[in-house]
């Protein structure tokens, strides 16, 4: 994908949009959002930190980004990480060196909003002990987190003794922070001490992100009430929502559609369009109950042809058929306006597909809901539907509808038996790689 924004012919149209993963995150959110926002006015990140990780090819390079949103190489665009999210100072301001060859983000084009909270490196160190102390723990609870220091700082905000991003920059603030946690906090005061370059590097950046930092929900709802195009972007998916997602195999923060308002401030009557990204088959890491999961060769075979290996920390990803029961649910739960299946090319060559249309627990019989217990969810095994593979290369551009039979009555099953729309579908990593479907004209109208 590169960054270069895609013409359409429809009128620019003002809104809020939101972009949400459908699943365990990973779906090739990157992509979608990085096209969506090329007609867009705003782009805010709504929740995580450094977790997620989107893989952009700016003129040709390959380019990461953790929290700098993409619309950094739109040019004229407002990039902005809302309340809601976490930000690693020092990583910050090694993106923005990352980005400066394409992009210069300034205090005028990247908004950091004063309520976000702040990583430091005491949360990151708290991150490695408790995952470590889970992996030792004899009921093997290990979430398998990405050990960036996300959920101890959302732990730190909803204790209330977190420091905002905007404390964080003021010198005087910052220092009676540090002290409140010298006094609150066992073994924070040896934590710095034994530490001291790296909290050291952590007070020198405040400086240089002094100026970024705002009330960027304020300038956001002016923005909004101008009639602005607002793009709100999530992280990671909404099986990994902290509320409605596999708890505790989650993230720490509100991936969901309705956190993206929650995060902005934003009401939630002002939004005008849902969108989903899902991949048209299913992957995951971290710990976690997974009931389609492939541990065999299909499974091996899908994490090479769709290179499921982790954009932050290079793990493997687990891979397994579609899911229509956690599809159904999480179209439940966002309300998406329609969905666009990423990935849909990895597909190509397979004898067979599945859909898993529904569960069965060794004890509760039938399930069609997906569960709330990650227990339940463990022990669920998926009732499949089984559809013929195609072979041969799929068109990479125009119409749904030119799809070969075989990969059509795959979308149309995906579509029945999970109650969604599919918009688009991806095939392959570049911007115009797209195969654009039904009742896409809004989406295409936010891409104006
Ligand atoms: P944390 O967000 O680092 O606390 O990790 C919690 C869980 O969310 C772990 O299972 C991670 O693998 C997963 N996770 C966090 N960020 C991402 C992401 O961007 N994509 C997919 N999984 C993620």
């Amino acid at each position: 994908m590169t960054s270069e924004p895609m013409k359409h012919s429809t009128s620019h149209q003002s809104g809020i949009t939101i972009v949400v993963g459908a699943q365990w995150g990973d779906e090739g959110k990157g992509k979608w959002i990085d096209w969506i926002a090329g007609g867009a006015d705003i782009v805010a990140r709504y929740q995580g930190g450094n977790n997620a990780g989107h893989t952009l090819y700016v003129k040709g390079q390959k380019v990461v980004l953790h929290q700098i949103p993409s619309g950094i190489f739109h040019g004229g665009q407002k990039c902005v990480l809302a309340a809601g999210v976490v930000i690693n100072p020092g990583e910050l301001v090694r993106e923005m060196a990352k980005v400066a060859p394409f992009a210069t983000a300034t205090p005028d084009n990247l908004w950091l909003s004063a309520r976000a909270h702040t990583i430091t490196p005491w949360h990151i160190a708290t991150d490695g002990r408790r995952e470590a102390q889970r992996e030792a723990a004899a009921s093997g609870s290990a979430i398998g987190t990405t050990k960036r220091g996300i959920g101890p700082t959302y732990s730190e905000k909803t204790a209330r003794s977190g420091l905002r991003f905007g404390d964080y920059v003021n010198p005087v603030a910052r220092k009676n922070w540090m002290e409140a946690m010298v006094s609150a906090v066992d073994g924070f005061a040896a934590h710095c001490e034994s530490h001291k370059a790296e909290w050291d590097a952590f007070s020198k950046v405040a400086d240089q992100l002094a100026p970024f930092v705002c009330d960027a929900e304020a300038r956001v709802r002016k923005a909004a009430g101008e009639g602005k195009k607002i793009l709100m972007e999530g992280a990671q998916g909404t099986l990994l929502d902290l509320d409605h997602g596999t708890f505790p195999f989650v993230t720490s923060s509100s991936t969901i559609a309705a956190g993206a308002c929650a995060s902005l401030g934003i009401p939630p009557r002002a939004v005008t369009g849902i969108y989903g990204i899902a991949k048209a088959y299913l992957t995951r890491v971290g710990a976690g109950p997974f009931p389609t999961e492939l541990t065999d060769e299909t499974g091996d075979a899908l994490r090479e042809r769709g290179q499921e290996f982790g954009a932050t920390t290079g793990r493997p990803r687990r891979c397994g058929w579609f899911d229509a029961v956690a599809m159904r649910y999480a179209q439940d739960v966002n309300g998406f306006d329609g969905v666009i299946l990423n990935k849909f090319d990895i597909l190509s060559g397979m004898d067979e597909l599945k859909i898993a249309v529904a569960y069965e627990h060794p004890e509760l019989g039938r399930i069609e809901q997906f569960p709330w217990n990650a227990e339940v969810l463990a022990a669920c095994k998926p009732v499949y539907k089984t559809f013929t593979g195609w072979h041969g290369e799929l068109p990479k551009t125009g119409g749904i509808e030119a799809l070969p039979k075989a990969a059509l009555d795959y979308i149309r099953a995906i579509e029945k038996s999970s109650g969604i729309k599919v918009v688009a579908a991806g095939t392959g990593p570049g911007r115009d790689e797209a195969l654009l479907g039904r009742d896409l004209e809004r989406l295409v109208a936010l891409n104006s």
